[in-house]
């Protein structure tokens, strides 16, 4: 695959930003997965797509709504543990895969600063204008921090990712959720695989509990994360000249007790067709049919921990909200 990597920084600058996203749009390396998802018999899309600038933007008042309560219990964990996080870990630089706004990442920029360590932050994410405007607000809020920004998606492209001894790599928001079981798997092994000795991976999972609660989080009563599902197909729609009706289509996302997971899906609702151009396919949808456009997996304790166990890391530290509703931890290469 061809993959033009930019990367500017002047000398002196505290910011660079590298891009490896692929000249042909950020979509063109998902276009396999695309194509196969809608000739499925049952259909899928990749998750991923959510994120274009529209998607990032509606997923950051996600993190904000009430019913969205993993956004908010994370962030609890971050105040409150911040300074045992940065105790724990002992980072000079941070790396944040799909650091979005880095909105959560003062917190522990802060906390790091605060142990006289800062040096360094890595934001990795997809969508590049929010990483840029992320990159040049911190540097000027960190006056001794350097900001080497990686656009990219890291599933993909992690092994690019500058490597320095001493990092956190936090990768946080429950995301590792959207991995089905083996390729969660291979993931977090590639990440073990990255780790020097004394780097530290900073996880962020949310905890399986009661249906209704898990539910609500994915049908909030605002109506935004059905927006934000809907809005998968705006971008199909721009970047492959697809024809779909956003209004043809309603938000569906329930708890699948056996998986463990939150299965969101839009539903058909009518027979249709559907062109798309950029793939050079036509897509049918009989009525009430339902696409799977994400799954997040819920964990226990003893998940997280098999999880690390299999990718070659072991756990050194648990942190959950007091309601327990959401857990950070803490895993290094096992020794
Ligand atoms: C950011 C991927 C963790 O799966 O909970 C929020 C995205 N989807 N509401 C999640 C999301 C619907 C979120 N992650």
């Amino acid at each position: 695959m061809d993959n033009p990597v930019t990367v500017e920084s002047e000398p002196g600058e505290r910011v660079s930003i590298e891009v490896h996203l692929p000249g042909r749009g950020w979509l063109a390396g998902l276009a396999d997965d695309v194509r196969e998802g809608l000739s499925a018999p049952f259909k899928e899309l990749p998750s991923k797509l959510f994120y274009d600038e529209r998607g990032s933007q509606l997923f950051e008042r996600i993190t904000e709504l009430a019913d969205y309560y993993p956004a908010r219990a994370e962030r609890r964990i971050l105040t409150d543990r911040a300074a045992e996080i940065v105790a724990a870990a002992e980072p000079r630089t941070l790396i944040e895969l799909g650091s979005g706004a880095s909105a959560k990442t003062r917190t522990l920029l802060d906390a790091i600063a605060a142990a006289g360590r800062l040096e360094t932050y890595v934001p990795v994410d997809i969508s590049e204008q929010i990483l840029r405007r992320a990159a040049e607000e911190l540097i000027d809020e960190y006056e001794q921090l350097r900001v080497h920004g990686v656009v990219c998606d890291y599933e993909t492209h992690l092994e690019r990712i500058p490597r320095e001894e001493g990092a956190v790599i936090a990768f946080l928001g429950g995301t590792i959720g959207n991995f089905r079981p083996g390729p969660r798997r291979s993931f977090l092994a590639r990440v073990a695989t990255l780790m020097y000795p004394g780097d530290t991976l900073l996880l962020g999972t949310d905890l399986v509990k009661d249906r209704e609660r898990l539910e609500l989080a994915y049908n909030d009563r605002e109506g935004i994360t059905a927006e934000f599902n809907k809005n998968i197909l705006n971008v199909l729609n721009r970047e492959l000249g697809a024809d779909f009706d956003p209004d043809g289509f309603e938000h569906v996302a329930f708890w699948d007790p056996q998986n463990e997971w939150i299965d969101s899906r839009l539903r058909s609702l009518r027979s249709q067709s559907v062109d798309v151009p950029g793939l050079d396919l036509g897509v049918g949808f009989s009525a009430r049919e339902e696409m799977r456009t994400e799954i997040s997996a819920k964990f226990t304790r003893e998940r997280v921990e098999e999880s690390f166990a299999d990718a070659g890391l072991e756990l050194a530290e648990w942190w959950t909200d007091p309601e327990g509703l959401y857990a950070l931890s803490l895993a290094r290469p096992a020794g």
